[in-house]
């Protein structure tokens, strides 16, 4: 980032005056301390809880989050936190950070090796910042508004595909039985055209391989916000596009999500209808 760039993205934090990309340095910190407590407790037995219909935390969700949680309040006590293992923002706060401590808790608990972190900074209901962190590949996603994805440092880009004849599309499947009927209903409709599909079990990573190109289209019928914050920044950043299913933008709020490249727009509008 050069000086100018530098000076226009100082924001105010805390009364500081910080650059975005501080934060972003701050919160790639934040998700590699997640993930690392994450790899080191792997391989150890998990403590399951369940705390809905096919919810379920473990241990190590719990440990992932308190270590970022206590690294935001350590630096800002006040920090509005919206957090899955059951930390709410308080009413109206505008600047909020979006964590999901482990994304893929069944994979993790089943030793599948496909999860990640994922944290954003939300301001005025929109994701200026995102993270998604795989520890076991060591493979860290990261992008700030109008500064571009990145995979690694490197710059990544959706795909081109044109013909969704030829494209991989990756989905996750919702818990509840109304969100499963919709998938169904849109895999019905478009499962015999693609060339194939993927089932990857985070939601979070399954952006990230849509934003780095490594598959052409994402969907999700239920989202839920921690699921997809720091992602929807990191495939708008990569040049992608999110709708929900009345074809209108996504909101990270929202609960069902497509996405896929600019090529593939005209097909995923058409199988929304
Ligand atoms: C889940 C994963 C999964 C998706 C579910 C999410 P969790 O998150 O992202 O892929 O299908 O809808 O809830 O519970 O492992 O953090
Ligand atoms: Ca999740
Ligand atoms: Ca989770």
């Amino acid at each position: 980032m050069n000086a100018v760039t530098n000076v226009l993205s100082l924001k105010i934090v805390l009364g500081k005056l910080e650059t975005m990309s501080e934060l972003l340095e701050f919160t790639i910190d934040l998700a590699r301390t997640a993930g690392d407590i994450l790899r080191e407790m792997y391989e150890q037995p998990r403590e399951i809880h369940a705390k809905g219909v096919r919810d379920f935390y473990t241990d190590a969700d719990l440990a992932a989050q308190a270590a970022i949680v206590e690294r935001i309040r350590s630096r800002e006590p006040q920090a509005a936190i919206l957090a899955e293992e059951n930390i709410q923002p308080p009413a109206g706060a505008t600047s909020i950070w979006v964590i999901d401590p482990l994304d893929g808790t069944t994979n993790y608990s089943r030793h599948m090796p496909v999860f990640s972190t994922s944290i954003a900074l939300v301001r005025d209901g929109r994701p200026v910042l995102g993270v998604i962190y795989d520890p076991l590949r060591d493979d860290l996603f990261a992008a700030e508004a109008e500064g571009g994805a990145t995979l690694n440092g490197q710059p990544i880009h959706v795909s081109t595909a044109s013909d969704i004849r030829e494209a991989v599309i990756g989905l996750d499947w919702g818990r509840g039985e109304e969100a499963r009927a919709r998938e169904l209903e849109w895999l019905r409709r478009t499962g015999l055209q693609s060339r194939t599909i993927r089932a990857i079990g985070s939601a979070a990573l399954g952006m990230c391989y849509l934003a780095a190109g490594w598959i052409d289209v994402y969907y999700h019928g239920a989202l839920m916000p921690w699921d997809g914050a720091a992602g929807k920044i990191i495939i708008e950043e990569a040049g992608g596009t999110l709708l929900n299913h009345r074809a209108q933008p996504w909101n990270y709020v929202e609960p069902d999500c497509i996405g896929c490249n600019p090529n593939l727009m005209p097909w995923a509008l058409a199988s929304l209808s």
